[in-house]
């Protein structure tokens, strides 16, 4: 792509719409070549929306149900087409944006091009060789790192999964062929381009501007990321209906929030939740049981009420404020909590404020008690996700 760059102010990492998509920016031709069949059904339950276990994960991605689509516009050194964005990968993050990498080293291959070559998708090696290319010029280490660290953790993509007789690596072929049909369906230089923004090394756009012209574009709108002042990634995430190799991707918007990702926000409040603190630096663990602050595993507090007045319980019992301090047991007579909506979040509000602070930052089993207000040394907010 040309030597230029994109400049954006971003307001604010959240965006706060849902829509299906209308309309779609191809690039190139179309790909044919699909070596395999999933036989799943591509209109049953989307990844991360099922409300009980699901047991065939050939035809339900898991755990890595919310999977992202990510490109790159680089600049220093340029690659690719001036008119294109490049394909980085598609990932299965886990539904909560956690993640797992290189799940099954016995199927890193050792040659991408060549497995592509031999099963038939001469074509998909092609356009990789122009969309999907290494910023040192190492395509085939790049593609073998985005197979080995995101792809062999599809549930759906197992080999147990594949149709019999299927040859060794037919689902990364379908891998590949997945991502570069995808990438064609979201075309970021032909959104971007059909709104008017085109690549500057001067131009400023605000992060609205640029939000609703990939909404245009595609229905939703994705994350942006910026570095040095420039815009130079965009993940658009997706659920899935069926399969990896030949599923329906449902393109959903996410909350992003120093790295982490909330989804979907409705401003109401949940029946329970867990309680994250958001410190100036992200996210750092959040409350205990005990409404504690630590890095251990999080209590799920019931919520009852409304974003105005409600109540929180532990299993240790309600939560009260006494002496400007947090604490949950049986014998209390639960404090009324009310939450703001911040940022696309939903922050936990004592007394009407929603900060909250404490002796110093936990790590590891070090547990701090958690003061209403500003007071104490390390101040946060609770993210009530
Ligand atoms: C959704 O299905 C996955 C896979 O079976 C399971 O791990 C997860 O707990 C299910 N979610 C719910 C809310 O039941």
């Amino acid at each position: 792509m040309g030597n230029m760059l994109i400049s954006t102010i971003i307001a604010a990492l959240a965006v706060t719409s849902y829509a299906s998509p209308t309309a779609h920016h191809s690039l190139g031709g179309r790909l044919q070549s699909r070596s395999i069949s999933s036989g799943c059904s591509t209109t049953g339950t989307a990844s991360c929306t099922n409300t009980s276990v699901i047991s065939d994960l050939c035809c339900f991605e898991a755990p890595g149900g919310l999977l992202v689509l990510t490109q790159f516009w680089d600049t220093n050194p340029s690659t690719g087409p001036s008119d294109s964005w490049t394909i980085h990968g598609l990932w299965p993050d886990h539904c909560d944006g956690t993640f797992d990498s290189s799940c099954d080293p016995s199927r890193d291959y050792p040659s991408i091009s060549n497995l592509l070559t031999s099963q038939g998708a001469s074509d998909t090696l092609s356009f990789m060789q122009t969309y999907w290319v290494d910023i040192n010029g190492n395509d085939e280490t790049f593609w073998e790192h985005e197979w080995n660290t995101h792809g062999t953790c599809m549930s759906t993509l197992e080999p147990s999964c594949l149709p019999t007789g299927s040859p060794t690596g037919a689902e990364a072929v379908a891998f590949f062929q997945t991502v570069v049909r995808l990438f064609q369906s979201y075309n970021i230089y032909g959104g971007l381009s059909a709104a008017g923004i085109t690549p500057s090394a001067t131009a400023t756009h605000s992060l609205s501007t640029l939000q609703s012209a990939l909404k245009s574009a595609f229905g939703v709108t994705p994350a942006f990321y910026c570095s040095s002042g420039s815009l130079n990634q965009i993940y658009v995430y997706f659920h899935l209906q069926g399969s990896v190799i030949d599923g329906a991707f449902d393109p959903i918007v996410v909350h992003l929030m120093s790295g982490w990702l909330f989804q979907n926000p409705t401003g109401t409040l949940p029946a329970s939740s867990q309680i994250k603190a958001l410190t100036s630096s992200g996210l750092v663990g959040g409350l205990l049981t005990l409404g504690t602050w630590s890095t251990q595993t999080l209590a799920t507090m019931s919520l009852s009420g409304t974003t105005s007045s409600f109540t929180m319980t532990s299993s240790k019992g309600p939560c009260a404020v006494s002496s400007g301090a947090l604490n949950c047991a049986s014998g209390n007579t639960g404090t009324t909590f009310s939450a703001v909506s911040s940022g696309g979040n939903l922050l936990l509000a004592s007394g009407g404020s929603t900060s909250w602070s404490s002796d110093g930052i936990p790590s590891g089993t070090t547990v701090f008690t958690v003061y209403t207000g500003s007071s104490h040394a390390q101040t946060y907010s609770l993210v009530i996700s």
